[in-house]
């Protein structure tokens, strides 16, 4: 990789970064984002509070591209799991990306949103009926992930008079070195189709006029760090491309290797560029196609958490300092595990910052044993943030927490019956909200009392009986 390095001064990889591309820190020590003054922002739209910035987005995209570039046939699919509301369709489109939907409600707002159908892929392990028939009716290519799901899938399409296009999702048997949660390409994954079964799933494809084999696909994972396991899974998929060719006949139209490459939450993490990403990966599809005497497919890749991730950070108001005998602080932040479950669900780590006094940080040149935690203020334990944010924060302060654009929204929760936050949309200088905070109304909105429960009760009352 060492000639590849050099070549990437000039392209910004917003992946490598903790910060937004934009940040910058004021003369009076606040966090400018986009050249916005944090602090402000936390005031004016209160906490806790969403922030993605456009330039970082596109930077991202542009690092795609850039990668791309020697590849004469490749689309950046931007995976919508990662973080999916309507302006996001929207910037997707603007971005010159496609879109991987997961559900039906990922692939509503995509076609609301008016995104070209022929950009859009639907991915699942378990797609319901719905999904499919929404998928078929809008064009929509299907990544079919098991033999059953083919069988369902020709059935519905038959009943539809379409013909669905797909590719098949194999299991490469490669593992990138991240959290076991987030590993998705080992033999034993619950996602998509073994090597040793695409033999029996072209065998059924071949008995099934509806459906259209034109690509292969496969994702290992995600927050990888290293390029070495993709281009593995290239390897393993051209070899089986070319048993599609020579066995059956099948020609491969549309590579998709998915996505995974990580992004940098702390100052110690060191993922591969996305430019560094995409550049290997074209590359290497080149050499492994024309060693196996393949026509060169369309390239696809899918990052999500790296488009977004690094564009995104929350803001929070400090509130109650506990501090213990042994210099131990627990700060406790407006928000926490609803807005952010990672931390509790799989121990992730985050950087945190003072916005309004970004210089201050607890001295690290000397061993430090105390350790200030942010805390969330749902009811659980483990509802931590961050676990040793280096941080003096006090009661007041606006805390903000970095890399937090994949992943929260999308896995966020109204646990204990709170109100998910707003998010803002930063460009140009300018914030506008893009979701908007959810009120107590909200919470309500879906909930049925059934008629009995309204009539007076026969209970006897408390204290008597
Ligand atoms: C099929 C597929 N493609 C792409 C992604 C995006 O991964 P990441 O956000 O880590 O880039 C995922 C994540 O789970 C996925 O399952």
């Amino acid at each position: 990789m060492s000639n590849l390095l050099s070549m990437t001064t000039s392209v910004i990889s917003p992946n490598t970064r903790l910060m937004p591309i934009t940040a910058e820190i004021s003369k009076d020590n606040h966090l400018l984002i986009g050249g916005l003054d944090t602090v402000e922002l936390a005031a004016r739209y209160g906490t806790p509070l969403w922030i993605m910035d456009y330039a970082t987005m596109e930077a991202a995209a542009d690092a795609c591209r850039r990668g791309l570039e020697s590849y004469k046939n490749s689309q950046v699919l931007y995976a919508g799991k990662a973080f999916s509301c309507t302006a996001m369709c929207h910037i997707v489109n603007r971005l010159g990306l496609g879109l991987d939907v997961v559900s039906e409600g990922e692939l509503y707002t995509a076609l609301r949103s008016g995104l070209p159908h022929d950009k859009i892929y639907l991915h699942g392990n378990n797609k319901t009926d719905n999904e499919l028939k929404m998928a078929l009716q809008s064009g929509i290519k299907i990544v079919v992930d098991s033999l059953s799901e083919l069988t369902r899938l020709g059935h519905l399409a038959g009943t539809l008079g379409r013909k669905a296009e797909i590719l098949m999702r194999v299991v490469p048997g490669v593992e990138p070195n991240t959290h076991h949660y987030i590993k998705t390409g080992q033999a034993d994954s619950k996602f998509g189709v073994t090597l040793d079964h695409v033999d029996q799933f072209v065998s059924l494809l071949k008995s099934i006029d509806t459906v259209k084999l034109i690509g292969i696909h496969a994702h290992i994972g995600s927050q990888a760090h290293d390029v070495e396991p993709y281009l593995e899974i290239v390897d393993i998929l051209a070899d089986v491309c070319l048993d599609l060719k020579e066995k059956h006949g099948l020609i491969v139209e549309q590579l998709d290797v998915g996505g995974g490459v990580g992004i940098a939450y702390t100052e110690a993490d060191k993922p591969l560029s996305l430019y560094e990403w995409t550049q290997a990966i074209a590359a290497e599809v080149e050499k492994c196609f024309k060693d196996r005497s393949l026509a060169l497919p369309q390239l696809l890749v899918e990052p999500g958490r790296s488009i977004v991730g690094p564009a995104g950070v929350t803001l929070y108001r400090a509130g109650h300092v506990k501090d213990f005998a042994n210099g131990n602080r627990y700060v406790a932040l407006d928000g926490g595990m609803a807005d952010n479950p990672r931390p509790a669900t799989y121990n992730a780590i985050y950087t945190a910052r003072i916005a309004n006094r970004m210089d201050a940080r607890l001295d690290c040149s000397r061993s430090r044993s105390a350790k200030t935690a942010l805390v969330g203020r749902y009811c659980e334990s483990g509802d931590i943030i961050v676990r040793d944010a280096g941080i003096p924060a006090e009661t007041g302060d606006t805390i903000v927490v970095f890399g937090t654009g994949a992943y929260n929204y999308s896995m966020a929760s109204n646990y204990n019956r709170t109100a998910r936050p707003a998010c803002i949309l930063i460009k140009d200088g300018t914030a506008e909200v893009i979701l908007e905070r959810e009120t107590n109304e909200d919470l309500i909105r879906q909930d049925r009392v059934p008629s009995w429960l309204l009539e007076p009760s026969s209970a006897p009352a408390a204290g008597k009986g």
